[in-house]
């Protein structure tokens, strides 16, 4: 039996196997609310037959948008347009359903990518005057994030706890908190980024004071039958950065407060990053945090073979495995994994009749 298509437990969450649809940004709301494209997009993936699908980057303030056209959940308008979204994936799909709730601090106020992705001036149309631990840049020509001070930390932490409640009232199944990728937790978290002299910055006690903080205000907000996770970069790739000793630090000090899970990325802090790309670039990461505690943890970054995928999770490097571009180039991919391993997979009853002679044994009807 392969390993990746052996249920598994999160919190008080089963999921069939061990795929996670990792979150992607869309960058196809209106002023934060899903459009049609999120039910045609989450739609197909809830039926790719992963174990659980993650919904992208969701703000929980407008500023904290990566770009004006990111989802939010932060008043009853984005709230009501992500549960007409989510209706229609359920009609057709019982795939557990995740959120990531992020606020992306100095990085927000950009483009789309495929306008070019760059910063917005806080006085252009759709840009805003961004917020992070420091007042310092993410590149050295942009506009200067404002330093947030107490009251503002504790709106934000609200926030993130306001979102995790209405994620909730959705009937959403897990959230996911983001603190990866250089986003303002994760601006938190490093010493290239925190340059604060309060209680907030300076010791490693300290950087993660924040971002626990949030933690502890989406579990006290979210049912507490159901997970909360944290996905983070695992490194900045910078020298004198966030690095893994510190993330397992931090691993350790989420999993005491009853975390259910750690999705372990990299890098996206820093400019100056030198990343090592190619095929289980940060698996390494992964392992060192799975060897230091025991919630499940999420190896993601360019896994796109079947065969790579179980023995990641079979040699035990990892207990799940996180896809982005492989499921968005190919959202069938958790059906061919599991006709290349010889596992079983459930599909539509509208889709059963594509299933090839040669696995007849393949699908299970959902
Ligand atoms: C289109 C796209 C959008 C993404 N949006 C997010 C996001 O909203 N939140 C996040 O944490 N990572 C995001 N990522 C990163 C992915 O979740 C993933 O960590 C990364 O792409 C590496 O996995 P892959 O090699 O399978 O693509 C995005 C990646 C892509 C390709």
């Amino acid at each position: 039996m392969a390993k990746l298509f052996e249920p598994i437990t999160i919190g008080n969450l089963t999921l069939a196997n061990r795929i996670v649809i990792a979150p992607m940004c869309q960058y196809s709301a209106e002023d934060g609310r899903m459009t049609d494209w999120h039910a045609m997009h989450l739609g197909n993936l809830a039926q790719s037959g992963a174990g659980i699908l993650t919904i992208e980057a969701t703000a929980v303030a407008p500023e904290g948008r990566i770009s004006y056209a990111d989802v939010g959940l932060w008043d009853d308008e984005t709230e009501t347009a992500m549960g007409k979204v989510l209706e229609s994936v359920r009609r057709w799909s019982d795939m557990p359903i995740a959120i990531q709730l992020g606020h992306a601090g100095r990085k927000a106020s950009t483009a789309k990518p495929w306008d070019g992705g760059g910063q917005i001036a806080p006085d252009a149309e759709n840009g805003w005057q961004t917020v992070s631990a420091s007042d310092l840049p993410f590149l050295a020509h942009e506009n200067a994030p404002e330093a947030l001070d107490k009251a503002g930390l504790d709106r934000i932490r609200d926030a993130f706890a306001d979102a995790a409640r209405r994620a909730a009232r959705l009937g959403i199944d897990a959230v996911q908190i983001h603190g990866a990728h250089g986003y303002l937790l994760h601006q938190f978290l490093s010493p290239l980024s925190n340059r604060r002299e309060d209680e907030y910055g300076g010791s490693l006690e300290n950087r993660m004071r924040f971002p626990l903080e949030v933690y502890d205000a989406v579990r006290a907000a979210f049912p507490a039958d159901k997970p909360v996770t944290m996905r983070v970069s695992g490194t900045d790739w910078v020298e004198g950065g966030w690095d893994i000793e510190q993330t397992v630090a931090f691993a350790k000090a989420l999993e005491a407060r009853g975390c259910a899970a750690y999705h372990v990325s990299s890098g996206g802090l820093d400019a100056g990053q030198k990343i090592p790309v190619g095929p289980n670039y940060q698996v390494p990461l992964a392992r060192k945090v799975r060897e230091a505690v025991s919630m499940p943890v999420i190896a993601v970054g360019l896994i796109t073979e079947p065969e790579q995928a179980e023995a990641i999770v079979a040699t035990g490097e990892a207990d799940m495995i996180g896809l982005a571009r492989t499921v968005l180039y190919d959202p069938r991919w958790p059906w061919h994994a599991a006709a290349a391993l010889g596992a079983t997979v459930k599909a539509a009853p509208q889709f059963l009749r594509c299933q090839p002679r040669v696995y007849k044994d393949l699908f299970v009807q959902a």
